[in-house]
């Protein structure tokens, strides 16, 4: 990976290919390889870019607190340093998707389309917000390994737990080398993030709505509403995934996403 420095601290990326840029955003408390089948297939055609977030994978944790704009900040001091001007594509997926819409409505300018992968507009109940702030404790007091123990059945597709250990095993591992400070710093930004269903009609670049059939924390329905409210927004469901659906279904994933990239 490479490294760069964002706002005083080190953020680590991948960057490989030409042509128009593809900004791909991970899941919590994950790390860019979430997309990892579609990196090598999608820079064969764009420049595309997979930060791990401040706080995930390489990158170094700072603040106590990281709202979902802060992380946008991050992003877009990132394409500055890399000299992007132009408009990119913003793909998110689950919290990358919170950090997609912070980052359509700070910085317009930059964002030519959206890829909102299993994702929601809604902010938290104040029960889901005091729930994270639990865990945020949970995760600097104990550290991730019952969040790596248990989040896999929450996220992946039965099909993925029944068939895919090797996924399974990925995403747990993935989770127990997450910084407790990041993970904790990004849940309470999630915690306070704004609602953002009123934003929705104002969104004026081309938009695919995406989600994995089975995925129980942003339903298709509730994402066939949000792509309802998006002028022009398509929506497609991948079929055999859950939560984390470029990962699980990635043939059906890059199939649905290769003609909006295009
Ligand atoms: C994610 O996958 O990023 C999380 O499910 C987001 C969340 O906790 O709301």
């Amino acid at each position: 990976m490479k490294e760069m420095l964002v706002n005083g601290s080190r953020l680590a990326y991948r960057d490989e290919g030409t042509g128009k840029p593809l900004l791909l955003i991970h899941a919590f408390p994950l790390d860019h390889t979430v997309w990892e089948h579609q990196f090598e297939v999608f820079s064969r055609a764009r420049r595309v870019l997979l930060p791990d977030l401040p706080g995930f994978g390489r990158s170094e944790p700072r603040a106590d607190v990281v709202t979902m704009e802060r992380f946008a900040d991050d992003l877009a001091a990132m394409l500055a340093s890399l000299e992007i001007d132009e408009p990119v594509t913003v793909g998110g997926i689950s919290m990358g998707g919170y950090i997609a819409f912070a980052f359509r409505r700070k910085y317009p300018q930059l964002t030519g389309a959206l890829l909102l992968c299993d994702t929601r507009a809604k902010a938290d109940t104040p029960a889901n917000a005091a729930l994270r702030l639990k865990a945020a404790e949970q995760f600097l007091g104990e550290g991730m390994a019952a969040a790596a123990e248990e989040m896999p059945s929450k996220f992946l597709s039965p099909k993925t737990l029944a068939e895919r250990p090797d996924v399974v095993e990925s995403i747990r591992s993935v989770i127990r080398r997450t910084s407790p400070a990041g993970a904790a710093a990004a849940n309470r930004g999630m915690a306070r993030r704004p609602d953002m269903e009123e934003e929705l009609p104002r969104i004026d670049v081309p938009t695919l709505v995406i989600v994995g059939e089975d995925d129980r924390i942003s339903p298709p329905e509730e994402m066939a509403l949000i792509a309802s409210r998006i002028p022009g927004a398509r929506f497609e469901t991948i079929p055999e995934a859950g939560h984390l659906s470029p990962l699980e279904n990635p043939a059906a994933f890059n199939a649905t996403t290769a003609g909006f990239l295009a």
